[in-house]
């Protein structure tokens, strides 16, 4: 099938085309290169011996995307595309609306208009809002804690909603937890601009001496010690997820609206991620205790049986895998 990937260059849709071409299928690759490179259409064409059809637009863009889901006979869209930074949401959140709901309104009205019925929607754990017990199931109430949050909670209500409007519509909102790791090949991976916001590039970035030292986030949470405890899960685990919702959704049980956690139900600590990322990398991470980072939890982690249920999915890649798979990616290509 020819599938529509937003946000296609981006770190999990650039993973998830790989994963998408080994099953059979043609990505094609719509991306606005905000958070992403062109690079990656050649590195990809590198890792698969294919270059993916790349089309540089914008979702906001209606008319672009209606033409695209005609000219290349679209039959599903993964939508990646959206802007995914907590502290960037809190300051300019009308960009936030105006690029995730907005981009996806646009891209929703196109599907419309030319008949494309089937959606993977990146969603995010971040649905959750506080946690009220863990491990956090699909059934736990919803809510947001940040302008970014909320633009993914408008846009799975938007969802349903639209899914009962009416027959055509397929949807699989998939809610990751923390994606980690890259491609066997190193040839593609996380390389945020900028400092990272988020642990993973941290750590890599001190281990490869690119930063003095990690800051923890607290050491005083109700966690075994005292440092946040997150779902971490291989980005390859995720892109496979991906697969697994399309294939759900071509079958007698797609009708209509579904979300499904992405995650391996697994929790590890701020400081089990540095001793493991130590351990794949022969490198010392260094790091201090930080104060609490404003709006974070203790400890986040997923029930994943929906999804082994529904999609015959499960997270297969250990922590070690994560650990020594971005190592590889931060020495062979990161910038
Ligand atoms: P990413 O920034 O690497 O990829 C997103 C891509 O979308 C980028 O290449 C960017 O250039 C593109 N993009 C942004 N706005 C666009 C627009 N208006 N038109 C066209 N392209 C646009 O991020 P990622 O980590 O690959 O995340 C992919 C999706 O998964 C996002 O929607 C994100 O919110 C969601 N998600 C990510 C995480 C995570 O921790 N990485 C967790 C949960 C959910
Ligand atoms: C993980 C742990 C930090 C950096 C975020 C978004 C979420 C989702 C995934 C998109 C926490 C600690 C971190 C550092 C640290 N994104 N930490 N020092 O906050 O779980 O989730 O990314 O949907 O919406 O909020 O991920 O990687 O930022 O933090 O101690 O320099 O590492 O306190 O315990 P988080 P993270």
């Amino acid at each position: 099938m020819n599938i529509l990937l937003t946000g296609g260059t981006g770190y999990i849709g650039s993973h998830t085309a790989v994963v998408l071409a080994e099953a059979g299928h043609r990505p094609v690759l719509l991306d606005n290169l905000s958070n992403s490179s062109a690079d990656v259409v050649d590195r990809l064409a590198q890792i698969t011996g294919t270059r993916f059809p790349f089309i540089e637009g914008d979702i906001r863009d209606t008319a672009l995307l209606r033409r695209v889901l005609a000219d290349e006979g679209i039959g599903a869209v993964v939508h990646f595309a959206g802007l995914k930074a907590v502290g960037e949401s809190v300051e300019q959140p009308l960009r936030y609306y105006d690029n995730n709901v907005g981009g996806t309104i646009s891209l929703l009205q196109a599907m419309d208009e030319t008949g494309v019925g089937t959606l993977v929607f990146s969603s995010s754990a971040t649905v959750y809002g506080q946690p009220a017990y863990l491990p956090l199931d699909e059934v736990h109430p919803t809510g947001a804690t940040n302008p970014y949050g909320r633009t993914k909670l408008h846009i799975e209500e938007m969802l349903a909603e639209l899914a009962a409007s009416g027959t055509n519509w397929r949807i699989a909102c998939l809610r990751y937890f923390n994606p980690v790791g890259a491609h066997a090949s190193g040839l593609i991976g996380e390389d945020p601009n900028g400092i990272p916001n988020n642990l993973m590039p941290y750590i890599a970035r001190v281990a490869g001496g690119r930063l003095p030292f990690l800051n923890v986030f607290g050491d005083d949470y109700p966690t075994p010690d005292g440092t946040g405890v997150r779902d971490y899960i291989h980005v390859m685990d995720l892109a496979e997820g991906h697969r697994a919702a399309l294939d759900f959704l071509a079958g007698s049980a797609g009708a209509g609206w579904h979300a499904f956690n992405l995650g391996t139900g697994c929790g590890y600590s701020v400081l089990d991620m540095v001793r493991a990322f130590e351990q794949a990398s022969g490198r010392p991470v260094p790091y201090r205790i930080a104060p609490r980072r404003p709006g974070d939890v203790a400890a986040c982690y997923a029930k994943a049986d929906k999804a082994a249920d529904q999609l015959a999915w499960r997270a297969l890649r250990s922590l070690d895998d994560m650990c020594a798979s971005t190592w590889h990616f931060q020495q062979r290509t990161a910038r």
